[in-house]
């Protein structure tokens, strides 16, 4: 085969955001896009600031005989005079427009920065979890992408990262506000990184660049300051991009400003913008650098702020954490960014995989955390419509059950067996056991014994027709069945999850009789089966 052998390992290995984005559109094709809650990708559906069309149409109706021709590699002046302005007032670092170089997107920049300072097997430092296009880019370059983990908050630990730093790291870089996690690095752990980071270049006799990936800048909630990495240290470079501020990932328009202080700050720029052409970029689109130039223009001039309304994302994100706290996620709540990033619940006996098909049977499509170097953990990108994340969210709570069972406080020290998908013939526990039946296709209500969702444990022969009550279409979404029973399984105490009747208990055999069909359709969603003692046995 022709195509390059690393080249073929991506194409078989895919981009795990992108094969979710892929699925979410089958998916909306099948059910409708109104059924189909797609968290996959960072694809802000906030509008850009309200002067954006203006802008843009005025520019384009100049006639100026330059608009689209090649531009300097480095950028229009107009547009780097503005980002330098602007970027000094708000970082205080006197930026000025040639340590400027207009850019293809934030992955533009990060592609020139890598180019223009990594030797063959040089190392890239990220703290996991990361931005996955870290590993792509630095590969690109000949580097390679290594990674120290964040502490439990994920907050930098940077004891971990003195211990990770060798004399093959190049780079640093960090991302803040951090995606997928949310998180804000404070003012003092960036000073203490940049002690950090010029002490270990001093032992290496090189400089390690701190590259501070930042295309969230903006996005920051409850008036959270996001402190800037590039005051706390020389030789740093701010890889920025109007995506998400501006609304606009598919114009492709970014930047990269170094340091004035940074070590061979002339060659690193001259080096940066020769990246911009041998790359292909050649230059950053020219429409989006005047569009630049005059919407910063006006927000220095004490104009419209050239930002998207983060007021938006922040309801957002409080709706979502809010229905999530409820239904038992764990999380930290993001101070920025628009990713909410969950523990995986029931961390004792479902895998990452098993728990995120559970979520695509609610046509819930999220990103695993093992493509952010955190296994264990989901990333939610809420930058979707409210009514996606409204209609979320009984899909999300029907595993919220789920974390109820093998979490801390129900189950910590019993064993778990899981068994997903289609169930037939029927499960046998032994000793005391619970059976969950989790499904949103069958929607009955117990009546006599609180909500839908509680855990019920069920004594020996006390008859499960008192926990059963009869179907109501607009009762809640999650039905749950407590069947516990001590000694053998059989009979109708004992848990069986077959979906004949023989083994059905007798409330589910009412609930047959009552909704013909419905108890099978449900079937197909999900059983959860926990048990201690013995392990629960299909057969
Ligand atoms: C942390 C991070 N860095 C870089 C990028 C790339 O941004 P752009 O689309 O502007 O190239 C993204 C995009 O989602 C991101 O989340």
């Amino acid at each position: 085969m022709a195509i390059a052998k690393k080249m073929r390992k991506f194409v078989d290995g895919g981009s795990m955001i992108r094969k979710m984005f892929e699925e979410g559109a089958r998916l909306k094709a099948l059910y409708g896009a109104d059924k189909v809650f797609d968290f996959s990708i960072g694809n802000p559906n906030v509008p850009p600031p309200e002067n954006f069309k203006k802008a843009l149409l005025d520019i384009v109706s100049e006639d100026s005989p330059n608009l689209h021709a090649y531009l300097p590699n480095a950028g229009l002046p107009a547009a780097r005079q503005a980002i330098a302005a602007r970027l000094s007032r708000e970082q205080k670092v006197p930026v000025e427009a040639k340590h400027i170089v207009v850019t293809c997107g934030a992955a533009g920049g990060l592609n020139i920065v890598f180019k223009a300072l990594l030797e063959p097997g040089d190392e890239v430092l990220a703290v996991a979890p990361y931005f996955l296009e870290y590993g792509f880019i630095a590969d690109n370059h000949g580097g390679v992408l290594k990674t120290v983990p964040s502490k439990a908050d994920f907050s930098l630990d940077l004891e971990a990262i003195a211990k990770a730093l060798s004399p093959r790291t190049k780079i640093f870089i960090i991302d803040t506000p951090n995606n997928p996690t949310g998180r804000i690095y404070p003012e003092e752990t960036l000073a203490a990184l940049g002690a950090l980071l010029s002490r270990k270049g001093d032992e290496f006799g090189h400089a390690i660049y701190l590259v501070s990936d930042e295309p969230y800048r903006k996005i920051a909630y409850d008036g959270a300051n996001v402190a800037s990495p590039l005051a706390s240290y020389g030789n740093s470079i701010a890889v920025t991009s109007y995506s998400k501020e501006l609304s606009l990932p598919g114009e492709r328009i970014g930047f990269a400003a170094v340091n004035p202080k940074a070590e061979d700050l002339d060659y690193l720029l001259g080096a940066l913008a020769i990246a911009n052409r041998i790359l292909g970029f050649v230059n950053a689109p020219s429409l989006m650098q005047h569009l630049i130039a005059h919407l910063i223009g006006e927000e220095l001039a004490g104009g419209q702020a050239a930002c998207v309304d983060v007021g938006i994302y922040q309801r957002k994100r409080d709706m979502l954490a809010k229905g999530l706290a409820e239904a038992g996620y764990e999380f930290a709540i993001p101070e920025g960014a628009f990713y909410l990033f969950p523990k995986i619940p029931a961390s004792g006996g479902i895998t990452d995989g098993e728990f995120l098909s559970f979520l695509r049977e609610e046509n819930i499509l999220t990103v695993p955390g093992a493509g952010f170097g955190a296994p264990g953990y989901f990333r939610i990108a809420y930058c979707v419509e409210e009514s996606v994340i409204l209609g979320s969210l009984p899909g999300f709570d029907s595993h919220g059950i789920v974390r109820r069972l093998f979490g801390p406080d129900v189950f910590h020290h019993r064993r778990a067996h899981l068994v997903p998908g289609h169930v037939k013939g029927r499960a046998v526990l032994s000793r005391l056991c619970i059976g969950v039946f989790v499904g949103n296709r069958v929607q009955y209500r117990r009546e006599n014994r609180g909500k839908a969702g509680d855990l019920i444990h069920r004594t020996p022969h006390s008859g499960h027709d008192q926990d059963v009550a009869t179907g109501n279409q607009d009762q809640p979404k999650e039905f749950l069945i407590p069947l516990s029973g001590k000694g053998s399984c059989g009979g109708n105490h004992g848990a069986c999850l077959g979906a004949e009747g023989n083994y059905l208990p007798k409330a589910w055999q009412e609930l047959a009789r009552r909704r013909p069909g419905k108890l099978q359709v449900a079937h197909s969603v999900c059983h959860i089966v926990v048990g201690y003692g013995q392990h629960a046995r299909r057969t």
